[in-house]
């Protein structure tokens, strides 16, 4: 590619040949652009030649370039970038610091935003621009936090184009609503000289934002087997999302409900069953997420009451009123954090309730053991359970059936299932799900109300669990301090 430089000579920089969707991309005057969608469609090329050409052709720019995890930056996007610039363009390479100065000025900047450094990083700095790989990685937040910091001036002066550049694989994130929510689709018609034919792909735009897909076989730099060996090798979702670019298709695989069956939940008319109850997932820290109460009656979930800012007193207070009016059964409340302090309120009002630790063994038989890998997945397993048969129903409510159907679950090398951490399902939803957790905890705490038609089921269960207190190496009564059933 041929660049030209302050002083107006041409220096031949690499020999860069766009292919034709990359070429869009490049030319869009969009100021937020995506590009992307399926693995080998040339993102991490097409970012990295971004980020040089902006700063061969704005001496004196300041850009930031990231991926989530800082070793996985270094490893690929780096190393991508390291093979275009010239080394007689490059004045400075600090790598403990993560910046590369070119001869002219300009100034790349790089980090982990996984990292407090990468963070901090980007509340410092006056940026030209920006460039992240494997944006859908990236949490809400790190967008939220970087716009302000776009404002820098070049040395003469003059404002640089201030993009916003966006490459990833397609998943289930903020990026959909940023890029796909008001765009509208544009078909943009190019020559494959490879298949020698003639392709349209779609183009979603608005005036400040583009998403230019790229699939596999629009590069024709690939080896000819690649689509074909990864068909082989991954299981349908995966070419789905992978392979043909699907952001709707989302790895239902991994996901714990498919969003099939959470949709299906709306407002579905479920047999009521006298047991009014409430769940309630308690905000780690008083500023931080929501708190939420879930009440609802047997399957059907009613309400969901959400607050932020909430103090220990004012949660059990609240929890306690609404325990009374609406004489609920049982009140399932997660005992960690500020939780524990709730529990302790609720359970001195004498509020029939149950504290669960979702990050505990808690009441485990050797079966469960075996089979999850804390009370969480358990808990959330049986959530799973109860969506795919049909039996729950819940309110028409945005965020809580993008939560419900953003958690994702895996096993681990032991074979046991894990229901990923709170943190990784906030970074790739963009937000707590805190709606979901509450739930969650609701539909657990009916499940463990008496029902007369389960009693012999309920018998067998507590035969397994008395056998695990034996079993149990510390001498705990797992029963004097949690309630495994409670009577309606
Ligand atoms: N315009 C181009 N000119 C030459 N080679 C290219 C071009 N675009 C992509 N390639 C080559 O195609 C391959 C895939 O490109 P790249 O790594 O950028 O894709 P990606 O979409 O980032 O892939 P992944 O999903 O694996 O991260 C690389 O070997 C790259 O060098
Ligand atoms: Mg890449």
């Amino acid at each position: 590619m041929a660049k030209k430089t302050k002083s107006n000579t041409t220096v031949i920089i690499n020999d860069y040949l766009p292919t034709p969707t990359q070429a869009k991309a490049h030319g869009a005057n969009q100021t937020y652009k995506l590009f992307g969608g399926a693995r080998g469609g040339g993102k991490t090329i097409w970012l990295v030649q971004e980020a040089n050409a902006l700063s061969l052709e704005y001496p004196g720019n300041i850009g930031f370039m990231g991926r989530y995890q800082r070793s996985d930056f270094k490893r690929t996007t780096l190393q991508e970038l390291l093979k275009i610039i010239p080394p007689t363009l490059i004045k400075s390479h600090n790598q403990s610091e993560g910046y590369l100065e070119y001869i002219n000025g300009s100034v790349i900047h790089y980090a982990g935003l996984s990292e407090q450094e990468g963070i901090s990083k980007l509340k410092s700095l006056n940026l030209g621009w920006y460039a992240w790989d494997e944006a859908s990685e990236i949490p809400h937040e790190c967008f939220l936090m970087i716009e302000p910091a776009m404002r820098h001036t070049l040395p003469d002066g003059r404002k640089p184009p201030y993009f916003r550049l966006f490459a990833t694989n397609p998943r289930d994130c903020w990026l959909v609503d940023l890029f796909f929510k008001e765009g509208i689709n544009e078909p943009y018609t190019f020559y494959d000289t490879k298949r020698r034919e003639e392709r349209t792909v779609n183009l979603i735009v608005t005036p400040s934002t583009i998403y230019v897909p790229s699939l596999p076989r629009d590069n024709p730099y690939l080896p000819d087997n690649f689509e074909e060996n990864l068909r082989k090798f991954y299981p349908d979702d995966y070419v789905k999302v992978y392979l043909e670019g699907d952001w709707g298709a989302n790895l239902e695989g991994l996901l714990l409900l498919k969003s099939s069956w959470v949709r299906a939940a709306v407002n579905r008319e479920v047999t009521i069953e006298d047991r009014p109850a409430l769940g309630c997932d308690v905000a780690r820290s008083e500023q931080g997420d929501e708190t939420v109460i879930t009440y609802g009656i047997g399957n059907s979930i009613i309400s969901l009451d959400c607050s932020r800012g909430q103090s220990i007193t004012e949660t059990a207070g609240k929890l306690i009123a609404m325990s009374n009016s609406k004489k609920t059964k049982m009140v399932a409340i997660e005992r960690d954090g500020l939780g524990v302090g709730v529990c302790d309120n609720v359970k001195e009002a004498k509020v029939r309730h149950l504290a669960v630790q979702m990050g505990s063994k808690e009441g485990f038989t050797d079966f469960d053991k075996r089979t999850y890998f804390n009370v969480r997945a358990k808990v959330w397993w049986h959530v799973r359970e109860m969506f795919e048969k049909g039996l729950v129903s819940i309110p028409n409510d945005p965020k809580l059936i993008r939560q419900l159907s953003g958690i994702q679950y895996s096993y681990r090398s032991n074979g046991t299932l894990i229901v990923e951490p709170k943190e990784e399902t906030k970074t790739r939803i963009g937000g707590s799900p805190d709606r979901a957790d509450s739930l969650a905890l609701y539909l657990w705490g009916v499940s463990k109300l008496k029902d007369p038609a389960k009693d012999y089921r309920r018998r067998i269960q507590s035969y397994d669990f008395l056998k695990s207190k034996e079993d149990n190496p510390y001498g705990w009564k797992y029963s004097e301090n949690y309630q495994e059933e409670i009577y309606a």
